[in-house]
């Protein structure tokens, strides 16, 4: 069938928008109808060939809609059903049995490879031409999206479709580096570097938390204020003090944990600098292809922790339910966020993204 979607041609080049033909669920898929795709940083990661990605395809890992065809041996979901798409895993490996499929050890193909196991994609040009799909698998750029069907997160009743897409990555992201791997005790400190989505969904997910003393850190006012709307106890701009003394300051010594949410390796640093002995600071944010960065040799024997954290860890159904049924009762107020766009401004959204305007955008499909 006829989708419209957002295909990149090549590295570095502008989405384009434009009619492809669709596959039929095959057996295990779903075909869902996007209602609206969040915009996450990792797409513009990708526009820039820093995430590996075959083009032509088509991007967009936060898609929300409505189940409109099953294939065969399909249980979890049925049509009709408004679902989230989550993070693709196999199932199979040792990672997925042992309930962690963030760290699934197909993880990069699953994301990455731009086709079914099989070498298959979902996607092709009016002259039959193939289209890289299953973007994090799903390339939900686009008005329909053939996904595997055990990834789809069901809303609760009741659930606004039309924001729910961005609780598949940025902030399930952001939030569950909080819940599953920092696990912050009653009166700890906590200090998020970056308050785009990721890291403001981190101070979200802290405020429903036992930390007290929550800083948000960014250089850009109109976010640190945001960030104390949504509950940060304290903030730092960048361009007015260096961070780590300042969480001296705040802290009467190191914070507890860090969170680096910016994927800048100088940003890293600072995060790990501003958590002492037995501190632990998380790396969430993405740097381009390659990046090193360097810590201090004593200041890390010292008991401390540097750990990687992918999407959130835990699981799609447990964290996103989760942020769904806080979101329905007010504490995760995450629409504040939200920017609406047509599909046809995703470069635009984009754009504005990366500038700094807009926090998450999303895109919303004409159907
Ligand atoms: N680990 C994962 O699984 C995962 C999942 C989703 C996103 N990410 C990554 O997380 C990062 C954040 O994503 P996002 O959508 O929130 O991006 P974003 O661009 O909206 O947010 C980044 C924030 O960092 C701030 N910043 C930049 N430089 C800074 C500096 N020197 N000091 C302090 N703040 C600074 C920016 O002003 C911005 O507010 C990205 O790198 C993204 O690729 C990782
Ligand atoms: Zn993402
Ligand atoms: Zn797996």
């Amino acid at each position: 069938m006829r989708v419209t979607a957002a295909t990149i041609e090549e590295v570095g080049a502008p989405l384009r928008v434009e009619e492809l033909e669709i596959d039929d669920p095959r057996p295990g898929e779903a075909r869902v109808r996007i209602v609206a795709s969040g915009v996450c940083h990792t797409d513009a990661i990708a526009q820039e060939g820093d995430f590996p990605y075959p083009f032509p395809g088509v991007l967009g890992h936060e898609g929300a809609g409505i189940v409109e065809a099953v294939g065969d041996g399909v249980r979890n979901v049925a049509v009709g059903d408004a679902v989230v798409i989550g993070w693709p895993w196999c199932g199979e490996c040792r990672n997925c049995r042992e309930g962690q499929p963030r760290y699934c050890m197909q993880i990069g193909p699953l994301v990455g490879r731009g086709t079914r196991e099989d070498g298959s994609t979902a996607l092709r040009r009016p002259d039959g031409s193939p289209v890289h799909s299953h973007f994090f698998g799903q390339s939900s750029f686009a008005t329909y999206s053939i996904v595997d069907a055990k990834v789809l997160v069901k809303l609760p009743e009741g659930f606004p479709v039309e924001t729910a897409g961005p609780l598949a990555c940025g902030l399930a992201t952001g939030a569950g580096a909080v819940w599953n791997n920092v696990r912050p005790e009653v009166g700890s400190s906590l200090v998020v570097y970056g308050t785009g989505a990721v890291g403001l969904a981190a101070v979200m997910a802290a405020v429903n938390s036992g930390a007290t003393t929550i800083i948000a850190v960014d250089r850009h006012e109109s976010r640190l204020q945001l960030a104390r709307e949504l509950g940060a106890t304290d903030t730092i701009n960048v361009n007015e003090a260096d961070p780590v003394q300042a969480v001296q300051e705040i802290c009467g010594g190191h914070a507890d944990y860090s969170l680096e949410c910016t994927g800048n390796v100088k940003v890293l640093r600072q995060a790990a600098d501003s958590v002492g002995l037995r501190g632990r600071c998380v790396i969430i944010g993405g740097a381009p292809a390659g990046a090193e960065f360097t810590l201090d040799h004593m200041s890390t024997l010292w008991g401390k922790t540097v750990a990687g954290v992918l999407g959130g860890e835990g699981t799609s159904d447990r964290l996103i339910g989760a942020l769904a049924r806080l979101h329905l009762t007010g504490r995760f107020p995450y629409d504040r966020l939200v920017a609406r766009f047509r599909l046809d401004e995703v470069n635009d959204a984009m754009a504005r993204s990366a500038a700094g305007d807009v926090l998450k955008p999303i895109l919303v499909m004409e159907h």
